[in-house]
């Protein structure tokens, strides 16, 4: 076995994927979705919050062009990812759903934008927090029961794969912007207080029936384009601060992680890289096939987002395939797809 590379073993793992999936048989029976607008896919829609993008051209580029909510001008690296384990439909957005049943058999989309592992981050926008995102979810599960018995909702329950993407608002919409957290914490004493949510967060989600989850990294922060813009110091470069802050949230989400899944028995918490993945994107853009990295394609690329990018901005791009944001803080469908390719091979412990 010993001349057998793991290169090799990745390879033969990702075509049993692929066999699979031809079959037309999900990897996995279901999916669901937990965090914030990286994949959102509308759960704002009809809160009173201004972090929304259920209009265009959000969406310009999704099925049939329609703003669904999705921080995209088409598909988010989730909606990528479902498509990879095999299912022909997305996740619902929990929220938006006028009957739920039998449309939850395959998962459910409980994310909301701006939310965050930090409760605090959530109010202040008025968007779900983490926990009662999970509040969601176990009214989801009682429906399960009704709809497909006790005993196959327990097989969905625990062989779903869980995806959960949270931390960035929590430092670009409230640390780095709200005096009351960087004027009394260091961003590394942040990340211990995000940390000890995500752990009371996994814990919650293991004691609801969750054993496959994977968790998401914290992007470049410093290189989003409003991020340069807010915080670069009339530079175009990437911000280091922020991405040495970034780093160091996602070296600690590594160890609290690997501590869980030792703490939890049967559990298998995969950490899905997009920091490095993102990161390439964005400082060789032409090796990757993008040509604009600086700025985003919605308006004028350097600030807006949500209720900023709508169809009176001016300067929007007629097409965002070459760009790797489509607003200041989300990349584009482009990107997205991308970046899903890597978490199927950073999540393949996850549907092997
Ligand atoms: C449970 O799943 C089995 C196999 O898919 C199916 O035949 C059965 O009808 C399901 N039970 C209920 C109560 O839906
Ligand atoms: C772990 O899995 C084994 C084998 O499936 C099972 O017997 C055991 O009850 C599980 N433990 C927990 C805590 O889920
Ligand atoms: C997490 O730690 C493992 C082993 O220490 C390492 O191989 C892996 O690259 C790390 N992952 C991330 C996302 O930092
Ligand atoms: C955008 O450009 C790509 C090639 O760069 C092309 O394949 C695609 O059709 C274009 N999309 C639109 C909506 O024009």
């Amino acid at each position: 076995m010993e001349h057998i590379s793991t290169y090799n073993f990745l390879t033969f793992l990702l075509l049993f994927v692929v066999f699979n999936v031809v079959k037309g048989q999900p990897l996995v029976p279901a999916l669901f979705i937990f965090g914030d607008s990286v994949v959102d896919a509308g759960n704002n829609n009809n809160l009173y919050t201004i972090v929304k993008s259920n209009f265009p051209p959000y969406g310009r580029d999704f099925n049939n062009q329609m703003p669904t909510g999705r921080f995209c001008n088409g598909k988010l690296a989730a909606d990528f990812t479902a498509e990879n384990l095999g299912f022909t439909t997305y996740p619902p957005a929990y929220l938006n759903l006028q009957e739920k049943g039998k449309n939850l058999l395959n998962g459910a989309n409980f994310a909301s934008g701006a939310s965050g592992y930090f409760d605090p981050t959530a109010k202040l926008y008025h968007a779900i927090s983490l926990e009662q995102q999970l509040e969601h979810y176990k009214e989801c599960q009682n429906i399960l029961v009704g709809v497909a018995g006790k005993s196959n909702a327990s097989s969905i329950i625990s062989g779903a794969i869980y995806l959960v993407s949270a931390g960035s608002s929590d430092f670009v919409q409230n640390y780095y912007i709200n005096p009351l957290l960087y004027k009394v914490f260091t961003a590394d004493q942040f990340s211990d207080i995000l940390m000890q949510h995500y752990t009371i967060f996994i814990q919650n989600l293991y004691a609801l029936g969750a054993r496959k989850i994977g968790v998401t990294t914290l992007p470049p922060l410093g290189c989003l384009p409003a991020a340069i813009t807010l915080f670069g110091s009339h530079s175009n470069e990437c911000v280091d601060r922020l991405n040495n802050d970034a780093l160091n949230f996602n070296t600690k989400l590594n160890t609290t992680s690997q501590n869980l899944q030792k703490e939890l028995s049967n559990l298998t918490l995969a950490v899905l890289d997009i920091y490095q993945p993102l990161h390439d994107l964005v400082t060789k853009p032409t090796e990757n096939g993008f040509y604009e990295a600086r700025k985003a394609c919605c308006g004028t690329g350097l600030i807006e987002t949500s209720i900023l990018c709508n169809k009176d901005s001016i300067g929007t791009c007629a097409n965002a395939t070459e760009y790797v944001f489509w607003d200041g803080f989300h990349p584009s469908e482009a990107a997205n797809k991308v970046l899903a390719d890597d978490l199927l091979i950073s999540g393949i412990s996850l549907i092997s």
